[in-house]
């Protein structure tokens, strides 16, 4: 679906990109009878509930306290899984408030549409990530989020985003294909995920700020840049469980002390191309490119007006905190989402490789290229009409993200007391939160087999992508605020599924390795993702 058509679509049901899906859920269709608490909660939990529904306010189950959540931190989400199947939502006790979880379809439909303003970041949620992510789209509320989220979709609507964007992944899914080319014929192992990782980051700085970063070929500065970005977001993460984090803020040790130092690094760097750029665009006289010398004093062609930033600046916005908040939070949406989701792709690919078999041949029948094609040629031929006609690759990557979310749980705070939709009542403060990894794993939303990888489950009897409600799958959220990138996190990862895919076979180098998550902000695979690929016959080797 190309950006343009977005605002003349109903921008909070859950469009695939050129695929045409149903609208949003009836409330009632999803909503389960209210539980009522189960012989787990002692005997204090059933008369607080039981008082509270006389007074007519009854309140979710409670199933546990935040010490439960920081004793099961390193398989949080399993944990987390186990107690939505239990209870669908329940409340975990923390010492400032209650932490309402729901994996109720019909309550996201409240919370993230229906009564949207009362629900957002907060200055809980604010007070945690501004300090990583100032005030960008995904910390602020109210006035401040919607001035950024119209610039913003209306610069994503952009023919031109959208084509240098394509360009930009082209070229670094083609400099991925070389390195894996190498890696194939020496028959060495690679951790495809950190190859992600610094293709997505080179891939978004690029798109973010009109330079070169190319962590991919080791750049130092990339390199330095990419792990203090990593390191800021884990420790951003654990805010959320380490309720000391402000006095460790104040007497700077610990955790807060690696993380201001991180951001550090994070804002020198930044600050330093804020600054180059803003002199080089206002200096340049010249409409097509500008030189921009980096903070190591490498120097780049920067193609005006076609990133992210120079697009603010057009509009006059030249405060570079402003800039700077702008760029690092679309840094932060766009490269370990789109880098795990493809890990994780990767992965189930090669536990089924029946399916992987599929995608593959999707295809080579789709691009119809000839077997002499090099990588550039062959990435030349993913224009946005072939990538839509990949039904089931996109099939693919839907159904990793509904057993794999970027974003496995994302916490709203509620601004004035309510009753959700499953007739349970939540009060001003607390925290309430939708969980997309627990959701993608319920017999009850998906089937009997919703914990079997099955891209079918997401194809018309025509063959074509079905979608479904965002309120069911919500990987991307749902709603006024759904995922911004979301059309321009599809075309990124169906060109570099698709061309790594069309010239490479993926093995696991050790299949009897648990695969594992790493509980931070993002759900990325801990440790490494060790594969071995192996050139498909008929795929020309050449990065040009
Ligand atoms: C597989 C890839 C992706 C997934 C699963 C994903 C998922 C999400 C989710 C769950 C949110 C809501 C977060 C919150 O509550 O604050 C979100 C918001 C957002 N995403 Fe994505 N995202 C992806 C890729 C991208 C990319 C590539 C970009 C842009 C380059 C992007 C830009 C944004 C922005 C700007 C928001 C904030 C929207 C708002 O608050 O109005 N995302 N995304």
């Amino acid at each position: 679906m190309p950006w343009a058509t977005m605002s003349r679509q109903d921008p909070w049901t859950d469009h695939g990109a050129g695929h045409p899906e149903p609208v949003g859920l009836g409330r009632t269709e999803f909503r389960l009878a209210p539980r009522v608490l189960g012989a787990q909660l002692g005997t204090t939990n059933q008369t607080l509930s039981l008082e509270q529904e006389k007074k007519g306010k009854k309140r979710h189950p409670i199933a546990g306290t935040m010490l439960n959540q920081l004793l099961n931190f390193n398989r949080l989400h399993h944990y987390m899984t186990d107690l939505a199947t239990k209870h669908y939502t329940y409340r975990l006790i923390s010492p400032f408030r209650s932490e309402v979880y729901t994996a109720d379809p019909a309550n996201v439909e409240y919370i993230l549409k229906t009564n949207f303003p009362n629900f957002g970041k907060g200055w809980y949620n604010y007070t945690i990530l501004s300090g990583l992510l100032g005030d960008g789209i995904f910390t602020v509320d109210g006035e401040k989020w919607r001035h950024q989220r119209k610039v913003s979709s209306y610069e994503f609507s952009t023919k031109v985003l959208r084509d240098f964007s394509s360009s930009v992944f082209r070229r670094n899914a083609v400099k991925l294909a070389g390195i894996i080319s190498n890696a194939a014929t020496s028959k060495n192992s690679m951790d495809i995920q950190d190859l992600f990782m610094k293709s997505t980051l080179d891939s978004i700085f690029k798109v973010g700020f009109g330079v070169e970063l190319d962590s991919t070929c080791g750049s130092s500065e990339g390199t330095l840049f990419a792990n203090a970005f990593n390191d800021s977001s884990e420790l951003t993460l654990w805010r959320y469980v380490d309720i000391t984090w402000p006095i460790k803020k104040f007497l700077n040790i610990g955790s807060e002390a690696k993380l201001k130092k991180n951001i550090k690094v994070i804002d020198d760097f930044m600050y330093k191309l804020i600054r180059t750029k803003i002199e080089k665009v206002s200096n340049s006289k010249d409409d097509s490119a500008v030189e921009c010398i980096t903070p190591d004093h490498a120097c780049f062609l920067i193609e005006k007006k076609e990133d992210i930033m120079s697009r603010f600046l057009d509009l006059n916005e030249t405060d570079p905190r402003y800039l700077r908040d702008i760029v690092l939070n679309f840094l932060v949406a766009g490269r370990d989402t789109t880098a795990t989701t493809l890990s994780w792709f990767i992965y189930m690919l090669c536990k089924h490789p029946h399916i992987q078999e599929k995608v593959a041949k999707e295809v080579r029948e789709v691009t119809k290229a000839s077997e002499d094609l090099s990588f550039g040629d062959l990435a030349a031929t993913m224009t946005e009409e072939i990538l839509d006609k990949m039904n089931y690759l996109h099939a693919a990557l839907s159904e990793t993200l509904r057993l794999y979310p970027a974003v496995p749980v994302d916490a709203k705070i509620c601004f004035s007391d309510d009753t959700l939709p499953d007739g349970f009542s939540v009060k001003k403060g607390d925290m309430v939160a939708y969980q997309p990894y627990a959701m993608g794993r319920m017999k009850s939303i998906w089937g009997e087999d919703a914990e079997e990888f099955r891209p079918e489950r997401w194809i018309d009897e025509n063959g074509m992508f079905r979608g479904e409600s965002s309120f069911k799958f919500t990987a991307f959220q749902a709603g006024p605020r759904i995922c911004l990138g979301k059309e321009f996190a599809y075309r990124q990862m169906k060109i570099f599924a698709s061309l790594l895919l069309h010239c490479f076979m993926f093995k696991l180098t050790d299949e009897s390795k648990p695969v594992h998550y790493r509980t931070m902000l993002n759900l990325h695979i801990n440790g490494a993702l060790n594969v071995r690929a192996f050139h498909r016959p008929g795929c020309k080797i050449s990065t040009t």
